[in-house]
């Protein structure tokens, strides 16, 4: 199995937060969420930094978070959705993890999204559009940006998370 540390990376909805915790049960790896990082450190949640921030500024924590817990003792590193558009994010995450990239079809993502009561605080809008677009748009928008970095791809559409798990060990005891 590499040392690398094991992040999974995609859009919101597409598991990585319920595969993280998975994983980490599995092999035993201590687990952080960058977005859970961030809310620790600033005090408030993902949408509460947005309304007094705005996005720019929580990208820069974002940033500033990654290589936080980079530095860390090997880990399970689920990260928010937006992670891969900063340039260097994306190097970090091609360089010093094995990320997985989990990708769903847009309607799969919109579904669950819209019935997880944790999305008011942790998913603010991105668009102006309405959420069923945005996250078609997003997700293809963004879907270069994660295949840039991902060392694996999963598609979790049809997946629960002890699959995606599953999947996810074979091919690290693989390597
Ligand atoms: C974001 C996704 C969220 C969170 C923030 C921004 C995005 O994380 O980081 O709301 O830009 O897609 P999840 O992917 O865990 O929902």
């Amino acid at each position: 199995m590499s040392g690398l540390h094991i992040a999974l990376i995609g859009p919101r909805g597409s598991g990585k937060s319920s595969t993280a915790v998975q994983l980490a049960g599995e092999t035993g790896l201590p687990l952080s969420e960058t977005d859970t990082m961030i809310e620790e450190r600033e005090g408030q949640s993902v949408s509460g930094i947005f309304e007094s921030m705005g996005e720019q500024r929580f990208r820069e924590i974002e940033s500033e978070v990654l290589e936080a817990v980079l530095s860390m003792p090997r880990r399970i590193i689920s990260t928010g959705g937006g992670i891969v558009m900063n340039p260097g994010n994306r190097k970090l995450l091609s360089e010093r993890t094995f990320s997985v990239y989990l990708r769903a079809n847009p309607l799969a993502l919109f579904r669950r999204i819209a019935s997880d009561p944790a999305s008011g605080k942790s998913r603010p809008p991105l668009t102006g559009l309405d959420p069923f677009q945005e996250m078609e748009v997003i997700a293809k928008m963004r879907d270069p940006l994660y295949r840039e970095c991902a060392k694996l791809l999963l598609d979790t559409t049809r997946m629960k998370p002890p699959e995606v798990c599953r999947r996810i060990l074979q091919e690290l005891g693989e390597r």
